[in-house]
């Protein structure tokens, strides 16, 4: 059986005083026998913030994307090495956000997910289709297509990774996917983990305008371990509600 997960995706939000309340919070409020995993994935600079609030927790955390080199003249880019001397547990990689505005292709994507996995990581590979793509009849088309440009590279470690179907329309808008329409994708997503003897090991979350509201349904569908949350983490109540949901 797939673990249960749920991880915050802070974006490019926060600082350093409103982090310390916000980890200390988290850490007070998520009982310790819990059976979801939680974690956030939060901006380089407060990796080392989310270490000390959160070392001897069992709230995991992690960074939001990764160099696919591990050393060199990359300015401005940072290694899986170094995230990992954070103690962190999750990478995101290939978030939509990042495909669009930072060029990100699947091969990177692919190379990164790679290079988490050598530094001991899990990456949280992120797929999911346009409104425009969904509409052409070929969201799943997109997602497998996403999805094998990592198998084709880091082949029976796909086993070792975390996916995330987050729907490009869905983010930030408010309008999540039904629980109707991302089951079916995530049902199409097992179906092709299946075919790589993955398909019990890898949660499949969920992303996109997850709130307290609509997580109970979403996570009781049967192919969503859990979902990958955006706006709402920034609000510990929220955040925490979402969880537990
Ligand atoms: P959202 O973002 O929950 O704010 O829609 C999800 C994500 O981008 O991971």
């Amino acid at each position: 059986m797939p673990g249960k997960l749920v991880v915050g995706n802070w974006k490019m939000n926060g600082d350093l005083r409103r982090n310390d309340a916000l980890l200390a919070d988290l850490r007070v409020g998520w009982p310790v026998q819990a059976i979801r995993q939680i974690a956030v994935c939060v901006p380089f600079p407060y990796l080392w913030q989310a270490q000390a609030a959160l070392s001897g927790s069992t709230i995991g955390w992690g960074a939001q994307t990764v160099s696919e080199y591990a050393h060199g003249a990359h300015t401005g880019e940072v290694a899986a090495g170094m995230i990992a001397e954070f103690g962190c547990r999750y990478v995101i990689v290939g978030h939509s956000e990042r495909r669009a505005s930072y060029g990100e292709t699947d091969e990177m994507v692919a190379a990164k997910s790679s290079a988490a996995l050598d530094a001991g990581m899990t990456p949280i590979v992120c797929v999911g289709e346009s409104w425009a793509e969904r509409e052409a009849g070929a969201g799943d088309t997109v997602v497998l297509r996403q999805l094998d440009a990592v198998v084709s590279r880091i082949g029976r470690r796909i086993a070792e990774t975390v996916i995330a179907y987050e729907p490009v329309w869905a983010i930030g808008t408010g309008r999540s996917a039904t629980p109707e329409q991302a089951q079916a994708v995530h049902e199409v997503l097992r179906k092709r983990l299946r075919k790589h003897e993955a398909a019990e090991s890898v949660s499949l979350l969920y992303g996109g305008s997850v709130k307290a509201g609509n997580a109970k349904a979403l996570f009781a569908c049967a192919d969503i371990d859990g979902g990958l949350i955006g706006g709402a983490s920034l609000n510990v109540d929220e955040f925490l509600a979402i969880a537990g949901a």
